[in-house]
């Protein structure tokens, strides 16, 4: 069997252009456009790219893009304080301070000063909380992204069973709550997890969110399970490469052979997270204008 490959680019090209529309008609509905302020601190070149690839999309659904760069050093509490100014700012709908940040700098007490109602990227432990106790907030971009492309694969999720490799507060665990309102049968498994190749063989649906290349290996998996690869991972340049490959955590070419369905790195989960960014922008922007 030969999996068909998920277009996450082109899924993602679609819903871009599905909330350019929804927002030229929020700014005829409400006089202005909506607003997402991007917050960076420090020169981390990986972050400067996903910040400018932000902009770009945010200006081209006809959004208002605010960007604000602080050097490295910056102080907690300057950085606090333009949290404090973008709450404030009507004509700011979402907040999202990129990630990592410099280490004198406490991640957890920056999101906590982002306002829950314009934490677009779903942060927030009101954000977490509102998802694990089933009430509507805002859902952490990638996760909320493969559940499209997991909706759009398989149609109801009901009874299947999933398994999320990787526990983290973005993608792991928000992944799986995802998944357990689909009423998935749901299975998160981590670096301590006895057995791996076990579990993951049991899974109609793989999740793999863990940042290690090309980890989870084709004889792991099931016939015809659907494989949504999170993971972006470079490699060491090969003889002639300038920059090593991007690949996923998942191994494409063996995975290929025995998945349904599979993302492919690039192209696959990576496009749907700025994708989903807008579209938390825009209900931000409803939600606050409303
Ligand atoms: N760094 C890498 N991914 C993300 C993301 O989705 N949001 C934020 N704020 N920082 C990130």
């Amino acid at each position: 069997m030969t999996a068909e490959r998920i277009d996450g680019k082109a899924f993602a090209a679609r819903l871009r252009e599905r909330v350019g529309e929804m927002a030229g008609q929020f700014e005829q509905w409400s006089g202005r456009k909506a607003g997402l302020a991007v917050v960076l601190v420090g020169e981390d070149p990986a972050s400067q790219v996903y910040v400018r690839s932000k902009h770009k999309a945010t200006v081209a659904a006809g959004m208002e893009s605010f960007e604000h760069r602080l050097p490295a050093d910056t102080s907690e509490e300057d950085l606090l304080a333009l949290v404090d100014q973008l709450n404030r700012d009507e004509a700011v709908d979402g907040i999202l301070v990129q990630l990592p940040l410099p280490d004198h700098l406490d991640e957890q007490a920056v999101i906590a000063a982002i306002s829950p109602n314009k934490d677009v990227d779903g942060f927030h432990v009101t954000n977490a909380g509102r998802l694990a106790v089933g009430q509507s907030g805002f859902v952490p971009c990638t996760p909320l992204g493969c559940m499209m492309l997991l909706a759009d694969r398989l149609g109801d999720l009901s009874g299947l069973e999933a398994v999320v490799i990787g526990r983290s507060n973005i993608v792991g665990k928000p992944m799986a709550q995802l998944l357990l309102d689909a009423n998935a049968t749901v299975t998160i498994a981590h670096s301590r997890t006895k057995d791996l190749p076990a579990v993951v063989k049991r899974a109609d649906i793989v999740v793999a969110a863990v940042g290690r290349a090309k980890m989870v290996k084709a004889e792991w998996l099931k016939d015809g399970a659907t494989v949504i690869d999170v993971g972006i991972n470079r490699l060491p340049p090969a003889d002639g490469e300038e920059k090593g490959r991007l690949v996923g955590d998942v191994d494409y070419a063996g995975a290929e052979g025995v998945a349904g369905a599979i993302t492919p790195v690039p192209g696959g989960v990576g496009p749907m997270t700025i994708a989903v960014l807008l579209r938390n922008t825009l209900v931000a922007a409803y939600r606050n204008a409303g």
